[in-house]
């Protein structure tokens, strides 16, 4: 059994994973564990929101699970769906067998035999594991009866299917919630939940994930890539580099063999950490230079 008994052993057990994780994010993760309620995560792009709950089902040994939100996500997308072309399959061959195929048909047609189980539905199926990880990601995408729906889905996790009747987990999920925040999500499922607002690494702690997650790049580098990155999320710009594109831009910059940072080899990789042409477009001239100036006055002062 994995150790999860206080806020140490959950940020060791996900540091095993690889994912470095600070105290406050500890805490609501041995919390959430402890009263078996849902996380809630929200933050920019690219901070680590998704990579807690794969680092979390691969520390625990569960099964992750993982509801993908989008516009018009649906209900019965979410949970479950009865597969239609192969009940009508199964009636044309029955008819054609006569009475007694037909007959016999009648029952089974709404079994476990013809039901496609999705994400929801397949968390509150018992794991010889234990409870799965559910993970349900940028829930911000999607429209606001859903969230209703799924509000009453994680209060009392079960889900009703008219022709087989209520299926409840025997242990409720381990479900993490995530939003880039591009809307507000409701009060009444924030409030189901605990609240993590996850938040750019400061030098330190990014130095640790970039080392953990690119551990060939020479310390040097990685020392000016992160004080790099960090100078330039002060900037204003119209999306700030996460995490991901810092480890990105350490990788391309290893496959070229750039040794140091300099504004030639910058202006060549800038695709790797902006994704905008407007903000890669504020980044040419001296711009960058001002930035690798201010980030290397930065490192030699630590
Ligand atoms: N604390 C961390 N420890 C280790 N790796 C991290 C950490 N934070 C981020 N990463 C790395 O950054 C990558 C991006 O993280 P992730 O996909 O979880 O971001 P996200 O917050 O879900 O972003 P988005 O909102 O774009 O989905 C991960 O693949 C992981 O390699
Ligand atoms: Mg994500």
């Amino acid at each position: 059994m994995t150790d999860i008994s206080n806020i140490d052993a959950v940020q060791k057990m996900l540091g095993d994973q690889g994912y470095i994780c600070g105290r406050a994010l500890g805490t609501v993760v041995f919390l959430a564990l402890r009263l078996g309620r849902p996380l809630f995560l929200e933050g920019e792009a690219g901070v680590g929101k998704t990579e807690i709950a794969k680092a979390l089902a691969a520390g625990l040994g569960r099964r992750l699970i993982r509801l993908q939100c989008y516009e018009g996500l649906d209900a019965s997308t979410a949970v479950y769906e009865w597969n239609f072309p192969a009940q009508m399959v199964a009636i044309r061959t029955a008819e054609a067998a006569g009475d007694a195929s037909r007959d016999a048909l009648q029952d089974e047609l709404f079994s476990d035999k013809y039901l496609i189980e999705r994400p929801l539905l397949q968390a509150m199926r018992p794991d010889e594991h234990g409870a799965p990880v559910l993970l349900i990601d940028e829930l911000d995408r999607t429209d606001e009866p859903f969230e209703a729906f799924l509000l009453e889905a994680l209060s009392d996790f079960q889900v009703t299917i008219p022709e087989l009747g209520t299926i409840k987990a025997p242990e409720p999920p381990i479900v993490i919630v995530t939003s880039n925040r591009t809307r507000e999500v409701h009060d009444a499922l924030k409030r189901r939940c605990l609240y993590h607002w996850v938040d750019y690494p400061d030098f330190d702690r990014e130095m640790e994930i970039l080392t953990a997650r690119a551990p060939q790049a020479a310390e040097a580098l990685s020392r000016e890539v992160v004080a790099f990155v960090q100078h330039l999320r002060t900037e204003d710009l119209f999306k700030k580099p996460g995490v991901a594109e810092t480890i990105d831009w350490a990788k391309c910059l290893l496959a070229l063999d750039v040794i140091t940072l300099s504004p030639e080899v910058i202006a060549d990789t800038l695709g790797a950490i902006l994704k905008y042409q407007d903000d890669i477009a504020r980044l040419h001239g001296t711009e960058a230079k001002r930035i690798l100036d201010q980030a290397r006055a930065t490192l030699d002062a630590a």
